[in-house]
């Protein structure tokens, strides 16, 4: 159990005997840290409960507790509030328990299996700084997820299927009507045809405006969309061609970022459901007609809100984006066992996931595992409109990487001349990641260059300095032969913040899953980072000659790399070993 619920427990006990009827005590992390390092407020609840003054209460379980060898010193204040100060050997085992198996701050033993659903980028279509939130929040939560003793499974869900497919193969057939694709007799043979990204990203805006501007195109485009759909030969393998090259993109892109999902399925993979999905929703009888479309009521008396009815054929005969969620929820749910699915996707597609998810429950497709949408805010330029390039485009993730990339080359010391692109580009992609997931996940912010990469700033960039200068701290301790395998004495208040910092890591930990958000992480890192540094200001580490204070203070420092290693992995941080 971890240390401060077990003190808490103990605590409870004592109470019991001397009479106060209590489920659970909690110690709060004090906000009078020169009174104490947490304190308890539970004597005024208790002091309403039992018609006494609270402070006469406060002072009846100190009297019962105050020899507890957990404490240096306790105290009452007015009106009620109990001080507590941790002794030196309670801090000191919590920190070697820690040292030897930092996982045992995270472990919630939670066990559910969380399938999340995240990155959702669109095949054939750039990849802009848009999709950067929903795969960097998504991954996140997902190591999250586990750390706390969960068992995920990931999926990119590709939007891979649909009508800008038909108007890319018919933009491509326009041009190079000669293709073996096109030809009637084709049958599947490999295809002489020399696809790039770079092709796709110029082809899909010139398909879908051409397509948008001339309902004969449009037609035209529906209809190989529909053929594709029904396997169509030559289209079927085309746009498998465009899938393939896209998605190659995609996985170079995702792996600098350290994104990766367990299945890379797509929109497609759910569509090879649709007709046993469609089977049995009509055979719940909740699917109705309303002008030409097929829908489903999802309304509910408690709304307060309009709820419109979800669509699940369109009036023009196209299958709905929603119908291609019920359907991959209905592939998921019978592949596998689930207690939850993660919907991590901007939270402007909220109404989309609220109509889906009442439908499935509705129709009874789910009804033990849970649906749960984690929106999150936009991103946006500097300026807190959507984010542009310098000639109005949407900007791509790559040359948003790019850039910053670029910025923390430019500020690397000379002194490091291997790996210099690698470096800065680990830098890069700490900066960004770290500034994305620091607001709580639903709020929009604007991105900000400078700030993100500010070697003295909240940042990512900040966060990695310190990170390497304790390994090389280290590094030089090893080489001197010194053995820290654990704390031994605590000599300034400076090291008793940070294990104080380090106790309530469990709680943060907890709640940051519950809230599905990675922002008090974030905060947290930084506090105890800014405690790290005070601490290493403070103190001459290597010329230091008390041989006790010296190993004390690198066995702190390991602590505080493998805390600080393991809270950045879950964020999808790496470390570099210099910059
Ligand atoms: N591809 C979609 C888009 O760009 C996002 C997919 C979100 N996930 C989902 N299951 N619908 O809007």
């Amino acid at each position: 159990m971890h240390k401060i619920d077990a003190l808490e427990e103990k605590i409870k006990q004592a109470m019991q005997e001397i009479g106060f009827e209590v489920d659970q005590v909690l110690l709060n992390p004090s906000n009078r840290p020169d009174l104490g390092d947490y304190q308890y407020n539970g004597a005024m609840a208790l002091g309403k409960k039992y018609h006494d003054n609270p402070m006469n209460i406060a002072e009846k379980i100190v009297e019962k507790i105050k020899h507890f060898p957990e404490f240096k010193s306790i105290s009452t204040a007015n009106p009620g509030f109990i001080n507590i100060t941790l002794s030196d050997e309670f801090l000191i085992d919590f920190a070697n328990t820690s040292l030897r198996n930092i996982t045992s701050n995270y472990n919630l033993g939670i066990n559910k299996t969380i399938f999340l659903d995240y990155g959702g980028p669109n095949v054939a279509k750039v990849l802009h700084v848009g999709h950067l939130r929903s795969a960097n929040i998504g991954q996140a939560l997902n190591n999250l997820c586990e750390i706390v003793g969960c068992k995920t499974i990931s999926d990119i869900h590709l939007g891979d299927w649909g009508r800008p497919m038909g108007m890319v193969i018919l933009e491509i057939k326009t041009r190079y009507p000669d293709l073996a694709y096109f030809k009637e007799d084709y049958n599947g043979e490999e295809v002489d045809f020399n696809l790039t990204n770079d092709d796709l990203l110029e082809l899909y805006p010139t398909a879908t405006t051409k397509a948008k501007e001339d309902e004969q195109i449009m037609e035209e485009a529906r209809k190989i969309n529909l053929e594709l759909q029904n396997k169509h030969k030559g289209y079927y393998a085309l746009w498998k061609k465009i899938v393939e090259v896209s998605v190659g993109e995609i996985k170079r892109l995702y792996k600098d970022l350290n994104i990766d999902f367990d299945l890379w399925e797509g929109e497609s993979d759910n569509f090879e459901y649709m007709n046993e999905l469609f089977d049995y929703l009509y055979s719940k009888n909740i699917v109705t007609k309303s002008d030409g479309a097929e829908v489903i009521d999802v309304k509910e008396e408690t709304d307060k809100k309009e709820m419109p009815p979800l669509i699940l054929i369109k009036s023009n005969g196209a299958v709905s984006y929603e119908a291609t969620d019920l359907a991959a929820i209905w592939e998921r749910i019978h592949k596998f066992k689930l207690d939850e699915i993660w919907y991590v996707v901007d939270k402007r597609q909220e109404l989309h996931f609220n109509q889906v998810f009442r439908a499935s429950y509705k129709s009874g497709i789910t009804s033990d595992t849970k649906l749960i949408f984690n929106g999150f805010g936009t991103m946006n330029g500097p300026d807190g409109k959507p984010f542009k390039t310098r000639d109005g485009g949407v900007m791509p993730l790559s040359d948003l990487l790019d850039n910053v990339t670029r910025v923390c080359e430019a500020r690397l010391m000379e002194g490091i001349t291997e790996n210099r692109y690698d470096i800065a580009r680990t830098i890069a992609v700490a900066a960004i990641k770290y500034a994305d997931l620091l607001p709580f996940r639903t709020t929009d912010y604007n991105f900000d260059i400078d700030k993100f990469t500010d070697l003295n700033g909240k940042t990512g960039t900040y966060l990695l300095y310190s990170c390497v200068r304790m390994n090389s701290l280290l590094k030089k301790a090893s080489e001197k032969n010194l053995e820290y395998q654990e704390i031994k004495v605590l000599k300034t208040e400076t090291e008793r913040k940070i294990l104080i910092a380090m106790l309530d890591l469990k709680r943060i930990v907890k709640r940051s899953f519950e809230n599905c958000s990675l922002n008090e992480i974030c905060e947290y890192l930084y506090k105890i980072t800014n405690l790290y540094n005070n601490f290493y200001a403070e103190n001459k580490v290597l010329t230091e000659e008390n041989i006790d204070t010296k190993t004390s203070w690198l066995a702190l420092t390991k602590l505080l790399f493998d805390n600080n290693k393991q809270l950045l992995d879950i964020l999808g941080i790496n470390i570099p070993e210099k910059m």
